[in-house]
C-alpha cells in the first residue's frame, strides 16, 4: 500500500560507495553550517549531515515519484485530445513530465540512492508521492485545469527550490520551472479557448474548477503547525517558503487569473482581507488529504498499478539496453586491448 514515507536506507546500504557517510566532525559541521547560512551550495562531493542526506533523498525522490505518477491523469487523455494541435501540446507536456522525474532521480543518486532503490520503494508502496495525483481526470477540462491549477500550484511550490541549498536539486529545478511554466500556460489557454465556447463548455470548465481548487489548496502540504519537516527543511535551507506562505501565495496569484477567466472559485470565505494585504480563505478538509496520502483516495491503487504494469511490461527494454551496452563495451576493450 501507498501508506509510509520512504527511508532511506542506513549506512551499510552506501558501504564502499565513494558517497558514503564521513563520521561526524565538528569542524566538517561547521564548515557545512557556515555554507548553509551563507547561501552557499552543498555538492554532492561536499561533506553532509546523514540527516540532510536523508531529508533530501526523501523530498527529492518524492517529487521524482510524483513527475511520473503524475504523467498517467493527463496521458490518459492523448487519445481523446479534441485536436491536433492539444494532443501535439498534450503529448509535450506528459513527456516533459517524465523528463522531469528524470533529472530528479539523478539528482537524488547523487546522494547515494540508486535509482533501483527509489523504483522499489514507489512499486512496492513505501514512497510518497503527491496527493494531487490521486484524483480522477474526467473531462477535457480537466487537462486545461491540471495545467493551470496543478502546474500553477506546482511552479508557485518549487521556484524556491531554485535555491534550494543542495545544488543538483537547485540546477535541475531551474530547467523543471521553465517547463512547469509552458504547462500552466497551456492549461489556461485551453480553458480560455473553452470559456469563449458554448454553455457547456463553460459549465465543463467550472465543474472541473469545482472538483480541483480545493485538492491544490492541500497538495503544499499541511498547515505549518502540523509539519513535521518544514523547520529543520528551512533552517538548511532546503525548503524556503513555508507551506503556509505558498498557498496563501497560490491563492493570491490564482484569484485574479480566474476572473480573467470567468470562473467562480469555489469557496464561499474567499475574500479579500485588505488589512493582511491577502485573500482569505476558506477551511480545507485535511482529513480527506491524510487519508488520501495514506493509501485511500479514489486512485491510489489504480496510479500505483498502472506504475507496476508499466515497469513490468519495459523489463525487456532494460535488458536489451543492458546487452547493447554489454556489448559496446566488450568492442571498446578488444579494441583497446
Ligand atoms: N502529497 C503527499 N504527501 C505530502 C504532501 C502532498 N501534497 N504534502 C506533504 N506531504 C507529506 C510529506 O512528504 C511528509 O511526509 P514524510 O515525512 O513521510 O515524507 C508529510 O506529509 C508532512 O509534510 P511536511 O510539510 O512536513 O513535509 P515537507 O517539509 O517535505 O514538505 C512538500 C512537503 C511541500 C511537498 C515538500 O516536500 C516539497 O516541496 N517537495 C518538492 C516538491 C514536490 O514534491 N512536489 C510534488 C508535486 S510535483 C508536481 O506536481 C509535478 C508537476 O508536473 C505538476
Amino acid at each position: 500500500m501507498y501508506t509510509q514515507s520512504f527511508n532511506v536506507p542506513d549506512t551499510d546500504a552506501n558501504a564502499g560507495s565513494p558517497l558514503k557517510s564521513v563520521p561526524h566532525d565538528t569542524a566538517l559541521q561547521a564548515h557545512f553550517d557556515a555554507v548553509v547560512d551563507a547561501d552557499g551550495k552543498i555538492e554532492p562531493r561536499d561533506w553532509m549531515p546523514d540527516a540532510y542526506r536523508k531529508t533530501l533523498v526523501r523530498q527529492i525522490s518524492q517529487h521524482a515519484h510524483s513527475e511520473i505518477v503524475g504523467m498517467l491523469p493527463e496521458g490518459n487523455w492523448i487519445s481523446r485530445a479534441p485536436s491536433l494541435k492539444r494532443k501535439a501540446i498534450l503529448v509535450a507536456k506528459v513527456q516533459d513530465e517524465g523528463g522531469h522525474g528524470l533529472y530528479l532521480y539523478s539528482a537524488a543518486e547523487t546522494l547515494g540512492t540508486s535509482r533501483d532503490q527509489m523504483f522499489d520503494a514507489l512499486h512496492s508502496g513505501k514512497a510518497k508521492y503527491s496527493s494531487i495525483f490521486n484524483y480522477p481526470t474526467l473531462t477535457w477540462a480537466d487537462v486545461g485545469v491540471v495545467g493551470w491549477l496543478v502546474d500553477g500550484a506546482a511552479i508557485m511550490n518549487q521556484i524556491p527550490l531554485c535555491r534550494c541549498s543542495f545544488g543538483p536539486y537547485a540546477r535541475a529545478m531551474i530547467r523543471v520551472c521553465k517547463e512547469e511554466s509552458f504547462h500552466q500556460r497551456q492549461g489556461f489557454e485551453s480553458l480560455m479557448t473553452m470559456m469563449q465556447g458554448t454553455s457547456e463548455q463553460k459549465a465543463m470548465v467550472q465543474d472541473a474548477v469545482n472538483r480541483w481548487w480545493w485538492k491544490c489548496l492541500a497538495m503544499f502540504g499541511p498547515p505549518d503547525a502540523d509539519s513535521p519537516n518544514s523547520v529543520q527543511g528551512m533552517r538548511w535551507g532546503i525548503k524556503r517558503i513555508s507551506n503556509d506562505d505558498l498557498r496563501q501565495k497560490f491563492v493570491d496569484a490564482t484569484v485574479p487569473q480566474a476572473e480573467v477567466l470567468g470562473v467562480t472559485l469555489p469557496d464561499p470565505d474567499l475574500k479579500w482581507n485588505e488589512a493582511r494585504g491577502h485573500h482569505d480563505y476558506g477551511q480545507i478538509d485535511w482529513d480527506e488529504f491524510w487519508a488520501v496520502v495514506n493509501g485511500d483516495g479514489p486512485c491510489n491503487k489504480e496510479r500505483l498499478a498502472t506504475r507496476v504494469k508499466a515497469w513490468n511490461d519495459g523489463a525487456w527494454v532494460r535488458e536489451s539496453a543492458l546487452a547493447h551496452a554489454r556489448k559496446q563495451e566488450a568492442r571498446a576493450m578488444k579494441e583497446a586491448a
